[in-house]
C-alpha cells in the first residue's frame, strides 16, 4: 500500500461540494492499494497502520485528481491549417463551412484514412494528453457521417480503450452535420441514424452517449428530437452541442430531453440557464473554441449562480479547437470565464466526470475512487493555473500504476 507524502496541497474535489470548493488539504498524504484510493488527509493524521508502507515523496508539490477531458473529437483525418489563415483574413467559420470546408473537409479526410492510421494518430494524441495529467477522455465520432466511417471511428475508440492507459468514453455524433451527399434529402440520413446506426452501435456497445449539433447549418431541434428518441430507446445517454454559434434554444432543448450535458453554450439565454438548472444538466465550457473562433466565452458565473455545474474541456478537433491542452483551457477559463482556480479544477475533474456519468468512480481523490492522479510541479492550485507552463505535470498515477 504505497503512501504519497510531502504533498504541499492536495485537491480532493468531492462530487457533493459546491463548485467553488475543491476540497483542498495542505501538507497532505494519500494511500492507495491496487487500483483504488484507501486514505486521504493531513500527513499529521496518517493512521499508524500505514506508517511502515513504502513512501513516495512529492517534494512539496500539488496533487490533483487525474483530469477528465469530457468533450473531444479525438479521431479525425487531416488538419485544417489552411482555414486558420482564411479565418485570420476575415472569413467566418460558417462561411468556410458553406464553401465546402470546415467539418465537411475533415469528413473527406477521415473517410479516406485507414483505421490503422487513424488509430496511430489518436494514440499519439492520447500519449500527449496523459503527459499533461489527463486520465479520462470523452471522444466523439461525427467525421465519418456514413455507416462504415462512423463505425470506423468508434472502432478506433474501442481499440484504444484497450490499448491505451487513458480511459475513453465514446460518444456517437452521427448528427454532426448532414453529409453533402444527403443535403437534398435530409430525412434519408436521419432515418439511417435512427433505424440503422443507433440500434447497431448500441447493440455492439460502441458508444455510451449520443450527441447532436443543434445549430443553423446543422440540425434543428425537431430533427435532434427524433434522433434522441431513438437513442433513448436503445439505452444511450444524451449530450448536445448547444447554442455554440447562435441562440437556437439548444440549452432548453437539452434540458427538455434530459441530456446529461449541454456543451458549448456561448449564446445560451436566461431561459436556457433556468432550464439547465432545473434539469440538473451539466454545462460543458470549451474556452479553446471561443478563443480560436473569436466567439463569446460561456457566461460561467451566471450559470453557476443559477446552480448549473460548469465543466471545462478542450473540444479538441482540427477546426474550432486544434489543441488537446486541457491545462491551457483551464487557465483560459479562469481568465475569460471569471472562474476561480477551485471552480475550474472541479470543472475539469468531478464535474467533468459527471458530464460522462462517472462521478462515482473518477474525478475525486477520496477512499474508494479509482487511483488516478497527477503530481503537478507547483506549490498550490492557484500557482499552477496562474503560472502557465508548457507542462507542469511531473507524474501520473493511472489505475494505481505509475505511467
Ligand atoms: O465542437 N460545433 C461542432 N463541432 C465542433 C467543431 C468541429 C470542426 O470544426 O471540425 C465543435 O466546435
Ligand atoms: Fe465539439
Amino acid at each position: 500500500m504505497p503512501v504519497l507524502h510531502n504533498i504541499s496541497q492536495l485537491a480532493t474535489c468531492p462530487p457533493d461540494n459546491p463548485q467553488a470548493d475543491a476540497g483542498l488539504i495542505s501538507n497532505a498524504a494519500l494511500v492507495w492499494k491496487d487500483q483504488s484510493i484507501c486514505w486521504v488527509g493531513r500527513l499529521l493524521d496518517l493512521p499508524s497502520q500505514y506508517s511502515a508502507e513504502p513512501v513516495v515523496d512529492c517534494d512539496r508539490r500539488l496533487v490533483v485528481p487525474g483530469l477528465v477531458d469530457c468533450h473531444t473529437h479525438l479521431c479525425f483525418g487531416g488538419w485544417r491549417g489552411n482555414e486558420f489563415e482564411s479565418r485570420l483574413r476575415g472569413a467566418s467559420y460558417q462561411e468556410i463551412a458553406a464553401a465546402g470546408g470546415g467539418i465537411t473537409g475533415t469528413v473527406t479526410a477521415t473517410r479516406s484514412a485507414s483505421i490503422g492510421k487513424l488509430q496511430r494518430r489518436a494514440h499519439a494524441f492520447l500519449d500527449e494528453m496523459l503527459k499533461l495529467g489527463i486520465t479520462t477522455v470523452e471522444c466523439k465520432s461525427g467525421y465519418g457521417l456514413d455507416e462504415a466511417s462512423e463505425l470506423k471511428q468508434l472502432e478506433v475508440y474501442r481499440r484504444l480503450d484497450e490499448a491505451h492507459a487513458v480511459d475513453l468514453v465514446p460518444t456517437f455524433l452521427g448528427a454532426h452535420i448532414i453529409p453533402t451527399e444527403h443535403s437534398q434529402h435530409r430525412d434519408r440520413y436521419i432515418r439511417l441514424l435512427c433505424d440503422v446506426l443507433i440500434p447497431g452501435i448500441a447493440e455492439q456497445g460502441l458508444a455510451r452517449f449520443c450527441d447532436a449539433f443543434v445549430e443553423e447549418g446543422a440540425y434543428t431541434t425537431a430533427e435532434a428530437r427524433r434522433i434522441f428518441t431513438a437513442a433513448i430507446e436503445h439505452g444511450l445517454q444524451l449530450k448536445v452541442h448547444a447554442d455554440q454559434l447562435s441562440d437556437g434554444g439548444g440549452a432548453e432543448f437539452a434540458a427538455e430531453m434530459g441530456a446529461v450535458s449541454a456543451e458549448h453554450l456561448e449564446y445560451v439565454n436566461d431561459r436556457g440557464i433556468a432550464a439547465l438548472a432545473a434539469s440538473g444538466t451539466v454545462a460543458v465550457s470549451l474556452p479553446l473554441a471561443s478563443l480560436y473562433l473569436g466567439e463569446p466565452y460561456i457566461p460561467a458565473r451566471k450559470l453557476m449562480a443559477a446552480g448549473v455545474p460548469v465543466a471545462v474541456a478542450t473540444d479538441f478537433n482540427p477546426g474550432s479547437a486544434p489543441s488537446y491542452h486541457l491545462p491551457l483551457a483551464m487557465t483560459l477559463a479562469c481568465l475569460n470565464q471569471s472562474m476561480t482556480p477551485q471552480e475550474v479544477l472541479n470543472g475539469a475533474t468531478t464535474i467533468a466526470a459527471r458530464a460522462v456519468s462517472a462521478q462515482e468512480h473518477i474525478g475525486s481523490l477520496l477512499p474508494g475512487y479509482q487511483a488516478d492522479l497527477a503530481i503537478i510541479d507547483a506549490p498550490s492550485l492557484n500557482h499552477w493555473l496562474y503560472h502557465f507552463t508548457p507542462n507542469a505535470c511531473r507524474a501520473v498515477l493511472k489505475n494505481g500504476r505509475w505511467i
